[in-house]
Formats: structure tokens, sequence, C-alpha cells
């Protein structure tokens, strides 16, 4: 049994494995509709359960088609709707989570909760998007860019745009280090990564440079990545931060530093980051990357039981 939490704290090699079987189990399945399950019905009769204290839409939609397709089924809970958010503890609710069900996945508000949910359960877990990670955006994101560009991630240079201090951009900087991938960074000087993630990229010997510069960020890039400026959990003045990023909009302009097959990627949902000439242009591929979130996610369950082939 392994648990899916933070990029940074799984083998580059298992990684990779998820990404393989992914791609393996997606070519086989071409012929199959929506929720029928693939040949070998891997998780027949297996329950992942997956609690929401944040909105969700591409997630939850994404790991109900995911633990389908391998056969076993989900119960998605509102922590709001549990006892839980009343009073009883969260080390008797995990017990009750292993015991009725055989995985949970958590969207949270909160890391220490992934933490104290991980000392109290026994069935794997899966971090959903806490504050600093999305881990499973992210893992689909690198096979979705490896996909289009049909070359390993290590060979593009990846650029992101926009806030540098999210979950989103979090993970893909562990990420970064994992995969051994280029990635640049444009965003404000007030919002760049936090000095103990950088020093952990520096110690593993990472390839990131930062840049306050949107055009130096993006010259020569694959792939340019951006994300909303006022994520789920920032406790901020919202209408001061986005005036900070006022210049930091991935539009043509920018998409023209890049390079003329570059393409285009957004987690969703969208907000004034990102011009609708571009979200919707020909170099966006944000549907198939949202997409993919249900193959690679599908690989992670069967890493986390422990039945990756
Ligand atoms: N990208 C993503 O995680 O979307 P949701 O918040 O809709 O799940
Ligand atoms: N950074 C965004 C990602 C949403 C999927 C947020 O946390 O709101």
């Amino acid at each position: 049994m392994k648990h899916f939490l933070y990029i940074k704290d799984i083998p580059a090699s298992d990684l990779k494995k998820i990404l393989l079987d992914a791609k393996k189990r997606k070519s086989k399945r071409k012929k199959l509709f929506t929720l029928e399950p693939d040949k070998d019905n891997p998780l027949k009769g297996q329950l992942l359960v997956q609690m929401f204290e944040k909105s969700s839409t591409r997630t939850r939609l994404s790991f109900y088609i995911a633990i389908r397709q391998l056969g076993g089924g989900t119960l998605t809970l509102r922590s709001n709707e549990l006892h839980l958010a009343k009073g009883e503890s969260l080390a008797d609710t995990a017990k009750i989570l292993s015991t009725y069900g055989n995985a949970f996945m958590l969207r949270t508000d909160n890391d220490k909760k992934l933490e104290e949910f991980k000392k109290n359960i026994n069935i794997p877990i899966i971090n959903g998007l806490s504050p600093s990670s999305h881990p499973t955006q992210v893992l689909s994101d690198v096979f979705t860019i490896q996909e289009i560009k049909k070359k390993p991630i290590s060979k593009l240079l990846i650029c992101w745009i926009g806030d540098a201090n999210n979950n989103v951009i979090n993970s893909l900087i562990e990420a970064s280090v994992k995969f051994s991938f280029k990635l640049n960074i444009g965003c404000p000087k007030k919002y760049e990564p936090k000095k103990d993630l950088l020093n952990w990229v520096k110690k593993n010997k990472g390839k990131i440079r930062i840049f306050n510069d949107i055009r130096k960020a993006a010259t020569g890039s694959d792939v340019v990545f951006t994300d909303k400026v006022v994520s789920m959990n920032d406790k901020i003045n919202k209408t001061k931060k986005l005036k900070d990023f006022k210049k930091f909009k991935v539009n043509s302009k920018v998409m023209s530093f890049a390079k003329k097959d570059a393409i285009f990627l957004h987690c969703l949902p969208r907000g004034s980051e990102v011009s609708s000439k571009v979200f919707l242009g020909k170099q966006s591929k944000v549907w198939q990357q949202a997409l993919n979130r249900v193959n690679v996610q599908k690989s992670i369950l069967l890493y986390c039981f422990g039945k990756l082939r």
C-alpha cells in the first residue's frame, strides 16, 4: 500500500512507472465507453471514498471515472456533512474510512490534515489538492505534455507565467526535479516560490530560472502554463493581487515569444490570467489536459493499491 501525497516524496522511478502504465492503459481502451471497465478489471469491487473541503469539478469527475474504469466505485463526501465537522475526531473518522473504504482521496484546506489522516488511516490516501500542492494534476500534465510533444519532458523547456507560490506551481517545481526538465518561471518579485522549496531544488540539482519579466520567461519555451492568480485558499486582498499581476497575463504576444509549435496549458478553472484568444486558440490543449486526468489517476490508484504492472 502506498500513499500519493507530494511529488517530492515519490521516487522518480515510480512516477515514471505510473506514466508508462497510463500510456499503455489509454491506448488499450480506445473502443470502450466511458464507464466500461478495462479488460483486466484490476480494482474490481474496490471503493474509493473522496472527500472535498473545497469546490471541485474536474477532480471529482475524473476520479469517479478513473475508479469505475478500473472496476471499482466512488462515494463522494463533503466534509461539512460528516460528524467530523461537528466534533467527531479526525482519528475516529479515519478509522471508519478505513473500515468501509479501500482508498481515500482528500481535497483539503490544510496540509496538516493530510498528515493527520495518514497517521490514522490504514488505506492509501491521495492528495486531491491542498494549499501547498496539486500532485495528481501535475503528474497528469507531464503525461499530456509528453503525449503531445512525443518526447520526454526532459528534452523540453516549460514556462510558468503567474503566481509562483501556489499549489500547482509547487508541484510543477517538484516535478521538474523528478523528471529533470527545464522550468522558466515568470512572476512578479513578490510572488516568487518559497525559499525552502528553492533550496530543495538547489540541493537536488533542479533546472529552474526565475524572471520578473514575462518575455524573458517565455522565450523559446515549448509549453506555456498558467493558473488563476487568486487560488481557493488565498487569504489575501484579491483586488490588490489581481492588480499586481496585470503585466503577467498570457496573451498572443506572450505566446509569440515561445516556440512556434508551443502549446498552452491551464489546469482550470480559469480567471483573468489568460486571454480568451489564447485559451480557446489552436495552441491551447486544455481539454485534452483535463481528460488525461482520468488516465493518469487510474495508474495513480493502481500504484496506491500496489497493482501497477
Ligand atoms: N484542475 C482541477 O483540479 O479542477 P477542479 O478544481 O475542478 O477539481
Ligand atoms: N491554484 C488553484 C488550482 C485549482 C485547481 C486553486 O488552488 O484554487
